[in-house]
């Protein structure tokens, strides 16, 4: 569908400084890489058609971007800089010209650059029917980044760091590197890009001031410009990312106790839940209100109800359902449904599992591939034993059973509803319903037994 708004993401930056296998855009940033902040932040602007251009590395990235199916890819092989970035999308360029369109340029290594900006910025660009509309800010260190040149609410142009004089270094409103512009006259600009500055480059800067009618939309919102050139950088952005998404919950009424819990830009956290220290949430993951999450715990893309308590407890893409109580020292494994009012006890754990409403596994049990019925109750140690060696199989427990202490039960398996195991038992044939297996060998009385005899015949 053609549309008339797109997005150029450049993302050909090799960040040898980060001395990483990986191209600087998918560093991450709290667990999610910089360019699906950036991406993220597009798509919540409502912008469907972007471009991403990628040069070294280019493998990895492409593998990544699969998963972006709106996303084109262009190819910049040579580091010539921002504008000749920017040529490679030529195609891209041409076809929004067509629909009289307007591009956003974005880096793809700031990644706080959000959904108000982009949409401000672009109420500005049209309202004032720029040319161009640069996102700049105010900040009190501006080195190293490009310095606005204004005459009056106009800009005149944008000088880069390196091409500075001394007086215009001391600028302080600087180029968040994020653009508004008129496809037409940044294909008219384009061409008139030369390299005659200090880096040798083909600076996108320099297309600002061809462009007949540059305007600036200043943001009060320092973050967006912020990105990292190195590790320590990268450290900060950590940390202000941290800092952003903790503030975020408790604006939405959940606690957080302490200073060492993260907190992944995407989770989402009910009402009157609370985040205990040594915690960290992330992936797409949602929980209730009035739970109490923590203290160190690992909670990665999981659905979580309400009142749920998950202590010393780490989970991944699990279904946790209300009321449910887990820990402490618990492991659940991915694929796993704990049905409502579950309570998991201490050194279990929980893999590829349905557990019934109101199930009790109180002690150091493993489960895995089982479908656990309702108020069944787990004794202590109880394992079933899923793997052959060469396959897995499942278990099937019913409601209310009552598996003894210690219970192996040897997959294939099935315990009928209302059945019991008794301790020690290890079961590998089908339990009926309401009957009890009991697997045991005969127990010896020796009476009269000395047991220090051995040693007194040494002695
Ligand atoms: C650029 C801007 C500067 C702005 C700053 C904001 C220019 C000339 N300067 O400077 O005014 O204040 O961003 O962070 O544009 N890239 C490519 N191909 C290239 C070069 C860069 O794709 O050949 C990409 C990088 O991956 C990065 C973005 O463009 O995502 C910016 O490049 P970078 O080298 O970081 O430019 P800065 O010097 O920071
Ligand atoms: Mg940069």
């Amino acid at each position: 569908m053609q549309t008339s708004k797109g997005c150029i993401i450049l993302a050909a930056g090799d960040g040898k400084r980060m001395k990483s296998e990986k191209p600087k855009v998918l560093m991450e940033v709290l667990f999610k890489p910089m360019l699906e902040w950036v991406l993220d932040a597009v798509s919540a602007a409502g912008i469907e058609d972007t471009a991403a251009i990628i040069g070294n590395n280019a493998e990895l990235l492409e593998g990544y971007l699969k998963n972006e199916p709106n996303v084109q890819i262009f190819h910049q092989t040579q580091r010539k800089g921002t504008g000749h970035a920017v040529m490679q999308a030529e195609s891209f360029l041409a076809k929004l010209k067509e629909a009289d369109g307007d591009v956003l340029i974005l880096c793809g290594d700031a990644p706080f650059m959000d959904s108000e900006t982009i949409e401000g910025a672009y109420d500005c660009h049209k309202s004032q029917n720029n040319d161009v509309t640069v996102i700049t800010a105010d900040i009190t260190q501006p080195a190293n980044y490009g310095r606005i040149l204004r005459n009056g609410e106009r800009l005149e142009g944008i000088v880069e760091e390196k091409d500075c004089t001394d007086e215009q270094r001391k600028i302080n409103e600087i180029n968040s590197g994020g653009y508004w512009f008129k496809v037409a006259a940044l294909l008219d600009a384009l061409p008139k890009l030369t390299t005659e500055n200090k880096s040798g480059e083909y600076y996108l800067t320099d297309a600002v001031g061809l462009t007949g009618n540059a305007g600036a939309f200043k943001t009060t919102n320092q973050r967006v410009v912020l990105g990292a050139n190195d590790r320590r950088g990268l450290r900060e952005l950590n940390k202000t990312a941290a800092q952003i998404t903790i503030e975020r919950h408790l604006d939405n009424g959940a606690d957080i106790i302490g200073d060492n819990v993260l907190i992944g830009a995407d989770v989402v956290i009910g009402k009157d839940t609370v985040i205990m220290p040594g915690t960290i949430i992330r992936g797409e993951t949602v929980i209730g209100g009035g739970g109490v999450i923590g203290p160190n715990s690992l909670i990665a893309d999981c659905e979580i109800g309400d009142n749920v308590t998950l202590n010393n407890v780490h989970a991944f893409l699990s279904k946790i359902e209300d009321n449910v109580k887990v820990g402490p020292f618990v492991h659940i494994r991915p694929d796993s449904v704990l049905k409502n009012g579950v309570k998991i006890g201490d050194f279990v754990e929980v893999k590829n599992s349905v557990i019934g409403e109101k199930t009790a596994i109180a002690h150091l049990t493993y489960i895995g591939d089982s479908d656990v019925g309702r108020g069944v109750n787990f004794g202590c140690g109880c394992v079933t034993a899923n793997y052959d060696g060469l396959k897995k199989y499942r278990t099937t427990i019913g409601n209310d059973a009552f598996i003894g202490c210690n219970t192996n039960l040897i997959a294939p398996v099935k315990i009928g509803d209302n059945a019991m195991t008794a301790a020690g038992s290890t079961v590998s044939t089908e339990v009926p319903a309401n009957s009890l297996a009991i697997e045991r060998g005969r127990l010896n009385i020796k009476e009269n037994y000395d047991k220090n005899l051995k040693r007194k015949k040494k002695s």
